[in-house]
């Protein structure tokens, strides 16, 4: 054995080896890069997503990990994790859309989404028809020679919306449209995208897939090989990968997500209806209201509750101040209760026409449910109320 001088001593170190047993947990690899004893495998690894471990931009064990089960859950050939929502956001769009192109997407979608939508329209040109999702021959109007994909969300934020999204997908197919569907709000517990013909499935990770509040993530979901390939070259170019720690979180996460998910519907469906009931709400918006949803969500409508507030304006800014359990936070998909009234926050620039132009009321709020005792939640939102 070579001795070295202590300051290559402190410099190099090797994983132990197991050969009789392995982790039950998966190891967190937070290496960046990895050493090979052959230049030919080195040059290999470095031009494919699914060869032996180079670099953790293009792919990492633990990150592996984690994309293995995304794409099981969500009946994908292969999923990429990435940094956040809005990585995985940008990066399947980047990856599919060149200059000059058009897209259908659905009115109501999360603001990020939009403000991206706007920047690429006004540096690239890529125009973006959005319509209301009351009929899938809505995708046939709107279609035009250079339309290139179709975006929709399964439960859309912050209204909570549900389209009728087996039959958009169809129009869309139909119209040869790349189609990519935002299943954030939803979880593949709930619905699978791809089952009902998407072709890329996208998640803010950050949400539910994590659900305790402490991971940034995002994670696309691929129906074919070849999208997948091209997909992940963009996202290893755009530097979007996410962290072998982050990714850890989030397999960590997604052993609970089947337990968390129940309690999360369970305990929005009595808020939902109690709300309902409550003489400060004028409106609740809940997808266990609809027929559609009843439909595509036979496991459970999400925890997410909107709801507008008779009051207007000020009484969504007093109920974010009187909340006392329930978190008054701009995210939500965690373990715990949020709530977020936009327009004395993430929208307080805008005027109610402005404000009704994005989709939302003066007094709208949103709360996501957590899974603490539901007559906990119930208890603060009505003294807060
Ligand atoms: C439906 C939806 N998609 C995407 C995102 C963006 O995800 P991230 O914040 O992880 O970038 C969000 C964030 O709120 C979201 O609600």
């Amino acid at each position: 054995m070579t001795t070295w001088k202590p300051a290559t001593t402190a410099v190099h170190v090797s994983a132990p080896s197991l050969s009789n047993s392995r982790p039950i947990s998966v190891p967190i690899y937070q290496a960046s890069n990895f050493a090979f004893d052959d230049p030919d495998a080195l040059a290999e690894a470095l031009e494919r997503p699914d060869g032996a471990f180079a670099y953790s931009r293009y792919a990492n064990p633990t990150t592996r990990a984690l994309e293995n089960k995304l794409a099981e859950l969500e009946g994908g050939v292969a999923a990429v994790a990435t940094a956040s929502g809005m990585g995985a956001i940008n990066s399947v769009l980047l990856a599919s859309l060149r200059a000059g192109d058009h897209v259908i997407a659905q009115q109501c979608l999360y603001g990020g989404t939009f403000a991206t939508f706007k920047d690429l329209a006004e540096r690239f040109g890529i125009e973006v028809t959005y319509v209301p999702g009351d009929d899938p021959a809505e995708v046939a109007a709107a279609v035009r020679p250079n339309t290139r994909l179709l975006y929709l969300e399964t439960i859309a934020n912050p209204l909570t919306t549900v389209i009728d999204l087996p039959a958009f997908l169809a129009a869309g197919k139909e119209k040869g449209l790349l189609t990519v569907v935002d299943n954030t709000f939803a979880t593949p517990l709930l619905c699978r995208p791809i089952d009902h013909g998407a072709d890329v499935v996208l998640h803010s990770a950050t949400k539910f897939l994590g659900g305790h509040s402490d991971v940034t993530a995002g994670a696309l979901v691929f129906a074919d090989e070849q999208r997948y390939r091209q997909v992940w070259q963009h996202t290893m170019e755009l530097g979007a990968c996410i962290d072998p720690f982050a990714a850890w979180l989030l397999i960590r996460g997604i052993q609970t997500l089947p337990l968390r998910m129940r309690q999360h519907c369970a305990n929005a469906a009595v808020i939902a209806s109690r709300l309902a009931a409550h003489p400060a709400v004028a409106e609740v918006h809940w997808p266990g209201n609809h027929a559609v949803a009843q439909r595509l969500l036979p496991h459970g409508f999400g925890g997410v509750v909107s709801f507008d507030l008779a009051g207007g304006r000020e009484a969504g800014h007093t109920l974010g101040k009187s909340v006392r359990l329930i978190k008054l936070a701009g995210s939500l998909g965690g373990v715990e209760s949020t709530i977020m009234h936009p327009a004395s926050t993430s929208h307080r620039q805008l005027d109610a026409d402005a404000l009704r132009a994005a989709g939302i009321g003066e007094g709208t709020v949103r709360l996501s449910v957590g899974i603490e005792d539901v007559e906990d939640i119930w208890a603060d939102l009505t003294q807060a109320l």
